[in-house]
């Protein structure tokens, strides 16, 4: 086992059963890790991974959280993939429409929620561990109808460069992922969702939106190299160059 090995490494995927953290424990596992897989139960999953353990949480709940860190007991890399719909919560507006309450949810469920994530895990994280954490294109991209969203992301990656200095020598990094083919959009009408797809692939350099193992791999980086911390590790197929 070298250093950069994941074999034998007890890895939490919190988020991880559908999309971006499914893809992230599918790839844990490949390569020998112990993956646990956390989340409420409520989107539907694609393939369940046979040598994952599942355990139901909530990340808004602390409670809840110490009661999976409670069973996890010692953890050596934390992928956080947990996050609250924008487009749900009707908050992709200008700011004279803006719904603050709804706002401050979106806030809730995508920035403290990874908080309180953090929170739990660090009595359980080893010396060596990463936190890997999920911001977004929008932190940093200029689009129409963001300010909220892009606001929430942007402190992600300005928490996490905080968090890298205080929790040193365990690691902190952040993805950005750009737009990606998850279960994210399935609420969305068909066609919709199309011209959506169709309108990122436009102006994205690489001409297409991101499969969630691309981006998942930006996590495995995260927790193999060893000399990485408090960086955001980009994923958006160029679109903060476009
Ligand atoms: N897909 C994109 O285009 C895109 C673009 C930029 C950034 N991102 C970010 O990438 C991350 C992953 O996105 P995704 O598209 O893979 O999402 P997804 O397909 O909707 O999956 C989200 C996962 O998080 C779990 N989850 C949600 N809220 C939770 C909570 N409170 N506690 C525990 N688990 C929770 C879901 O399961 P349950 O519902 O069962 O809990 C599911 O496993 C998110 O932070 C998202 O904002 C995605």
């Amino acid at each position: 086992m070298n250093a950069r090995s994941l074999t034998g490494k007890t890895i939490l995927v919190i988020g991880g059963s559908a999309g971006i953290g499914l893809e992230v424990a599918r790839i844990a596992l490949e390569q020998e890790a112990i993956v646990h897989i956390a989340s409420r139960g409520k989107t539907r999953s694609a393939p369940t991974l046979p040598r994952a353990i599942y355990h139901t949480c909530d990340a808004k709940s602390p409670a809840s959280l110490d009661a999976l860190f409670q069973i996890l007991d010692r953890v050596d890399h934390v992928a956080i993939t947990v996050h609250e719909s924008a487009a749900r919560l009707g908050i992709d507006t200008t700011a004279d429409k803006m719904n603050l309450s709804a706002a401050i949810e979106y806030s809730d469920g995508k920035f403290w929620s990874q908080y309180r994530v953090i929170q739990a895990a660090l009595p359980h994280l080893a010396q060596d561990g990463t936190l890997t954490l999920t911001s977004g294109v929008a932190s940093r991209v200029s689009m129409a109808n963001h300010s909220a969203i892009s606001a929430v992301n942007a402190s992600i990656e300005a928490c996490a460069r905080q968090l890298a200095k205080e929790l040193a020598p365990r690691r902190v990094n952040v993805v950005a992922p750009g737009v990606t083919a998850t279960t994210t959009y399935d609420a969305m009408l068909p066609e919709l969702k199309e011209q959506f797809v169709q309108k990122i692939a436009s102006v994205v350099p690489l001409k297409r939106i991101a499969f969630a193992e691309e981006i998942a791999l930006a996590y495995i980086f995260a927790m193999q190299c060893g000399y990485l911390t408090g960086t955001v590790l980009d994923a958006s197929g160029g679109q903060l160059i476009a």
